[in-house]
């Protein structure tokens, strides 16, 4: 088709703030456009990243530096340009970017005035910056052209570097729209938001930031830890067979963990391993794309919810930038849907992930195994009546055995007393305390010295084989005996203790 003739087409122009304010409605929170900005910064090869939120009411700012590459005048004109390179063009294989978009739709997001200074080695800094407002008022996509000197001082600090760039949101209406300077509140809340911030960027880029020699962030001059969703380093973490899937001659992999059960945790591992929302949020497919984590925790709408019994499910996805329309990527890079005919291998391999992760959540399987085990020694029997639950103790476990054997004449009060625990067990009070925080549960001997633990297991030792049981025997039992089986690593020193006393 050849519409040359003039008469054959009109020229509209977008209006200027019209689409200024429609860039704006992206709907990025503030720890997503801060990690679209950070993606530059790694794409310019920059190891140091400084983040400052510097409170000023309404003229409060966010500052972000890197000591990346910088970019040449033209480079940067071209940078500030909304659409400034085509998606559809192929890009480099560990380049963190798609649309051309990110530096301006983020910044919009947050703030009605961005300006950009970039040095490269040997060059003059260079600023532009968009002022939406004037923009608005002049009805042209005006870029000025600033002097450090009219800039805010980071500025003529980044003149002093060899290279780098810095990126500055100021009037940044959503966060301080409307605050005096010393109102302490807003300075409080304005400053809160470095918390999500922190969380957010050590969860997307935890594994550039694995590597400290590779990148360092730092918010206000704090430098952010990496948070591993696997906590692979824990030693009763599962990693369950890697599989790798393919999809147009590109490959795809995939990784299921399933994370340890929470009495595997102290208070303080579970709490930072549960991430930014809680266990519960975090379960799911995590997608890579080239090591920066586009999707934390999400089934993908494959059909399975976010239930608490599934919570320690996390399968780690690896994809490269030259899917990204397969997997429909979006401007934010926090949305990737797998390709249609992948979907059956991710609903089976999120199904296996699945099953083990329950198993795990419900103590390994035990609670199951122990209904049919003869063998298993329990303290407690679960009875029911009417539908109704009741707990009595087990009269024939071995401890609780030899103390009514050899009550002698004090019989009748032993059999009192457990009847009394029996019937005030304080179930109430139990589902009342727990109900909020089941995975919080008290493990049995958790505060007391290891010692304590050993004193009762020779106790029980002692009255299986004062009762004629072999010591091989009774040790079997002890291995398969509550509480005992959940501390196996005791079981070797009790046996050698036993030894020596012999
Ligand atoms: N900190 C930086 N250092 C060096 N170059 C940068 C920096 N920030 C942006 N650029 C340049 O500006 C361009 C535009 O960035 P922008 O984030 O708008 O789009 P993009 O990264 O290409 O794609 P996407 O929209 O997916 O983020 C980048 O491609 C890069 O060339
Ligand atoms: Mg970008």
């Amino acid at each position: 088709m050849n519409f040359d003739n003039s008469d054959d087409f009109e020229i509209v122009n977008p209006d200027p703030g019209a689409l200024i304010e429609s860039l704006r409605a992206f709907g990025y929170s503030l720890e997503a456009s801060i990690a679209d900005i950070i993606d530059n910064s790694i794409v310019a090869g920059a190891c140091n990243i400084h983040i400052q939120f510097s409170w000023q009411g309404e003229q409060s700012t966010i500052a972000i530096l890197d000591d990346g590459c910088g970019m040449t005048e033209d480079k940067l004109n071209n940078a500030m340009r909304p659409g400034s390179r085509n998606p559809l063009e192929e890009r480099d294989t560990a380049d963190l970017g798609r649309f051309g978009l990110g530096l301006k739709t983020a910044s919009f997001s947050q703030c009605r005035k961005l300006t950009v200074g970039s040095k490269t080695t040997g060059d003059d800094l260079k600023i532009r910056s968009w002022d939406l407002d004037y923009v608005n008022q002049c009805g042209e996509w005006r870029l000025r052209k600033l002097e450090p000197r009219e800039c805010d001082s980071a500025f003529s600090a980044l003149e002093k570097r060899k290279n780098g760039t810095l990126v500055l949101w100021e009037q940044i209406d959503r966060l301080v729209k409307g605050a005096e300077k010393d109102d302490l509140k807003r300075e409080g809340l304005f400053y809160e938001h470095i918390d999500t911030v922190k969380s957010h960027l050590s969860m997307v880029f935890h594994r550039f930031l694995e590597n400290q020699n590779s990148l360092k962030i730092f918010i206000n001059n704090r430098q952010i830890p990496a948070w591993d969703p696997f906590l692979r380093k824990h030693p009763s973490t599962q990693l369950l067979p890697e599989e790798p899937l393919h999809h147009s001659g590109k490959k795809i992999t995939i990784r299921p963990f399933v994370l340890p059960h929470r009495s595997k945790m102290n208070d303080g591992t579970y709490e930072i391993a549960g991430g930014p929302g809680g266990w519960n949020a975090r379960q799911g497919f995590y997608i890579y794309r080239n090591n920066r984590l586009i999707v934390a925790g999400d089934w993908l709408g494959l059909g399975f919810r976010k239930e608490a019994h599934t919570k320690l499910a996390r399968v780690l996805v690896d994809i490269p930038n030259s899917m990204d329309e397969d997997w429909k990527i979006d401007v934010k890079k926090s949305v990737a849907r797998p390709p249609a005919h992948l979907r059956d291998d991710f609903k089976r391999i999120a199904r296996l992930t699945i099953e083990r992760a329950t198993a795990v959540y419900r103590h390994r399987g035990k609670i199951v195994q122990r209904k049919t085990a003869d063998n298993f020694v329990f303290p407690w029997n679960t009875n029911v009546k009417n539908g109704t639950y009741f707990y009595t103790v087990n009269r024939s476990h071995p401890l609780v055995a030899a103390v009514i054997d050899n009550s002698d004449g004090n019989r009748k009060k032993t059999e009192a007393m457990l009847r009394l625990i029996e019937e005030t067990v304080p179930l109430p009070t139990i589902i009342l305390n727990n109900s909020d925080n089941p995975d919080k549960l008290y493990r049995p001997f958790e505060k007391s010295p290891s010692n304590e633990l050993l004193v009762v297991m020779k106790e029980i030792w002692l009255s299986m084989t004062r009762s004629g049981m072999s010591e091989n025997e009774a040790g079997k039992r002890l291995a398969q005996m509550e509480p005992f089986c959940d501390y196996p690593e005791y079981l070797p020193a009790f046996f050698e203790s036993v030894e020596e006393n012999e």
